[in-house]
Parts: structure tokens; C-alpha cells; sequence
């Protein structure tokens, strides 16, 4: 087994033992250590402590080691909600909003998901793992050690197993920690735009039961929004993903407030995200149920189709527990860069960047399912990591937005290329 010790390390940022999930409060406080080292063995981290007692702790150094001076060293982004797998772009439409038209509008006069519907259609399972394939290593050069992947762009049976076998394929032979996510309920295929049971059947009773039989998912997802799923139709489509042991996660008041949040309470979901257009009643229905998931926070989404962002502050306030992904796709998000992300945050959304951190890393973990293996620096956890340029400060970071300071990306105990 290789042994790598990384020492000199500036700072080691998130060094946890316990693994729970932060809420509240809790998201601001970051354990770190100054002066330190980071022993990883195999794919595993095997150890740590401070430089000035490395003798007496390791007796024997391995003889892979890696001068961390000046540099920080953090856990590898753990990015929850992403639609990665997809075909073709839209920047057609994004000079469309440019002159002045709205996603919904562009959605009704069916572009939008749409428009990359066709596109999955017409590509190959071969073409499409290529192209999902350069983008995921893309990002693991830019720090992404575990990632959330939807499908939601095939809209029948055929263009769901498509994108889901991609997703498969990815998690066979990636090192990253994929999650799969099945979000037939994306929108109406055209077909059954007025005919809504239509499609809903299809999902619940034709691709449910192989997607289940297969093991193509790990978690159910629904676009709960005027001109999508609207409330009862997502807890009919979530509860039936329940049944097959898929837990809900939900893209709700994205757009608009529609009563999707209470959906998200009755079932339980492992997270809800998007969250633009959260209201303070809301918010206080959120406090006050005892749901326990996660608020997964797309800063780049409404950064994108220039939305207000989510109420970060009155969440963390109100003792929520704040997640941080992507949302990288190519109509609302066209990049899955986690450290755009964490910047954006701090600029927009007022978090702290412990909390910004704390969100992007272990929650994140927490809300694909992963917190017990990723998401911090903990001795067994996964040898995912990041060493940063020498910097200042981990305030630095998210300052300097838009540069890129992560030097070299650690996946499973090895450096990416
Ligand atoms: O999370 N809101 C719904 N789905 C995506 C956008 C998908 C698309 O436009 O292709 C989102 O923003
Ligand atoms: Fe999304």
C-alpha cells in the first residue's frame, strides 16, 4: 500500500473526528490545525498532527512526502446537486436572456430542458459517457472529490436508462464518489403536456420498477414548480420512489412558492434545494417541523438567471443545516466550478467562509449520503484532498474569486493529473 505524508502544512482545514452533520451555529465553527501533517495511506487518511511532534508520533516516514509550506490543505469539494451527465449547450438561449427573455419563458416556448431533451435523444450511451467523462475530470481538477449526477433529460424510458447507465458507467470507473439521482419528474415531455397522469404513470409504473431493479438511483428528485410538478403531483412521484427505497430530494422555489416545501416536510427529504424564493413563513415552518435535512444552496444558478439568492442567514439563523453544489447544467448553470461557489456564498449569500466550507464539504457529503466517508479530514475517511497555493488565509480564498488558488487535488490517495 502507498504512503504519502504531506507536512508543513500551513493550515489543515476541517479536521474532525465525530462526523454529524452541522446545523445552525454549528456551520461556523472550523476545526483546524496549524503547522501540521497529513499522512494518507492507500485511498485512506491514516493520520495526523502538528509538525512539532511529527518525531515522536510517526517513528518511521514514508518516503513519498509532499512540502506543504505556506499552503492550506482542505477536503475535496462534495458538490450534492448537479445535472453533469448532459448533451449539447445552450448558449443560444443564455444570449436570448441576454436580450431580455426569462427561463420560464424560454421553458414555454419549449426550449429550456427541452432543448436538451432532444439532444440526449439523438446521442449515443457511447458519445454521451465521453463528454460526461472530460467534464467530471474537469472538475476533479478544480477540486470535486464526490458529486450528486440527475438524470432528468431523457423523459421516457429509454432516455432515463440512457443517462442513468452513463452515470453508472461513470461510477464504475471514476475515482470521484458518485450518487445517482432519478429526475424523470424534470418537466412534461410534450406528449403529455396536458395530460399530466400520463406521464406520471409512466414514471411511477414503467420506469420506477427497472430503475429500482437495476440499482440505476440512489435518490429520487421532482421539479416541484408552476409549469412543472406541481405539489401534489411531486409527493405522488417522491412517495412512490420512497416505496422502492429512493429518498426524496427536491429542486422547489426555484421560481415561485407553491406549497413544495410542505411536500419536502411530509416526506422527509434528504435535502431541498434551490430555495430562491423561500418565505419567512417558510422558514419558521422549516424551524419548527424538526426536518433534518439539508437546504442545498445553488449560488451559481441564481447568479446565472440573475434571481435573488437564497436566504443563507435567516436558515443558519433559524438552526437549518446549509448545503452548497453546483447545480451544473447547461441551462441554468453552466459551470460545476465548487470554488466559484464557495466565493459567490460568501459575496451574495453572507456566509462566513467556515460556513461556506462547512457547506461545500461536509454537509455536502452528508446530503449525497457520503458524510461517514468524505466531506472532512478525519483519520479512515476517504484520502480525498486539496492543497491550496500558498495563501494568506482560508479567507483568502473565496476573495480572490474567480483565481484559481488549489494547486493539486488528492483523489483517493492519488494526485489528478
Ligand atoms: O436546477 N430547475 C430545474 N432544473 C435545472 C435546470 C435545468 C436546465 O435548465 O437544463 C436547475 O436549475
Ligand atoms: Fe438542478
Amino acid at each position: 500500500m502507498s504512503s504519502r505524508l504531506l507536512t508543513h502544512i500551513k493550515q489543515l482545514v476541517n479536521v474532525r473526528t465525530g462526523d454529524q452533520p452541522l446545523y445552525g451555529k454549528e456551520m461556523a465553527e472550523l476545526p483546524c490545525l496549524n503547522d501540521a501533517w497529513l499522512l494518507l495511506e492507500g485511498d485512506e487518511i491514516a493520520g495526523f498532527g502538528r509538525m512539532d511532534s511529527i518525531k515522536r508520533d510517526l517513528p518511521s516516514l514514508p518516503r513519498a512526502q509532499t512540502d506543504c509550506s505556506g499552503r492550506l490543505v482542505l477536503p475535496a469539494w462534495c458538490d450534492s446537486h448537479t445535472h453533469l451527465v448532459y448533451a449539447g449547450s445552450r448558449e443560444n438561449e443564455f444570449v436570448d436572456k441576454i436580450r431580455g427573455l426569462s427561463y420560464a419563458e424560454i421553458n414555454a416556448r419549449g426550449g429550456g430542458i427541452l432543448n436538451t431533451v432532444q439532444k440526449i435523444k439523438e446521442i449515443s450511451e457511447d458519445e454521451l459517457f465521453r463528454i460526461s467523462w472530460k467534464r467530471l475530470e474537469e472538475l476533479a481538477r478544480m477540486g470535486t472529490g464526490a458529486i450528486e449526477i440527475k438524470s432528468g433529460y431523457g423523459l421516457s424510458l429509454e432516455g432515463e436508462l440512457k443517462m442513468l447507465r452513463v452515470i453508472r458507467q461513470l461510477k464504475e470507473k471514476s475515482p470521484l464518489q458518485i450518487r445517482s439521482t432519478f429526475l424523470g419528474a424534470h418537466t412534461y415531455p410534450p406528449v403529455y403536456r396536458d395530460h399530466h397522469e400520463g406521464y406520471i404513470r409512466e414514471i411511477v409504473e414503467e420506469m420506477l420498477p427497472i430503475i429500482a431493479k437495476e440499482k440505476l438511483a440512489d435518490y429520487i428528485d421532482v421539479f416541484c414548480e408552476n409549469g412543472f410538478f406541481n405539489p401534489e403531483e411531486s409527493e405522488t412521484i417522491l412517495k412512490a420512489g420512497l416505496q422502492y427505497g429512493l429518498q426524496a430530494k427536491m429542486h422547489v422555489n426555484q421560481l415561485n412558492a407553491i406549497g413544495g416545501i410542505e411536500t419536502g416536510i411530509r416526506l422527509n427529504a434528504l435535502s431541498m434545494d434551490h430555495l430562491e424564493t423561500l418565505t419567512t413563513g417558510e422558514i419558521s415552518r422549516l424551524k419548527n417541523s424538526g426536518w433534518k435535512g439539508f437546504c442545498t444552496l445553488l449560488p451559481t444558478a441564481a447568479f446565472f438567471l440573475r434571481m435573488p439568492y437564497p436566504p443563507a442567514r435567516q436558515l443558519l439563523e433559524s438552526g437549518l443545516a446549509i448545503t452548497l453544489a453546483s447545480d451544473y447544467n447547461p441551462g441554468s448553470s453552466p459551470s460545476g466550478n465548487m470554488n466559484t461557489v464557495f466565493s459567490l456564498s460568501c459575496i451574495q449569500m453572507r456566509l462566513l467562509p467556515e460556513e461556506a466550507l462547512n457547506a461545500a464539504t461536509l454537509n455536502g457529503a452528508f446530503a449525497m449520503g457520503l458524510g461517514h466517508t468524505m466531506g472532512s479530514l478525519a483519520v479512515g475517511k476517504t484520502a480525498n484532498c486539496l492543497i491550496s497555493a500558498p495563501v494568506p488565509s482560508l479567507a483568502y480564498l473565496p476573495y480572490r474569486f474567480g483565481s484559481n488558488l488549489i494547486d493539486k487535488v488528492i483523489i483517493r490517495g492519488q494526485f489528478v493529473a
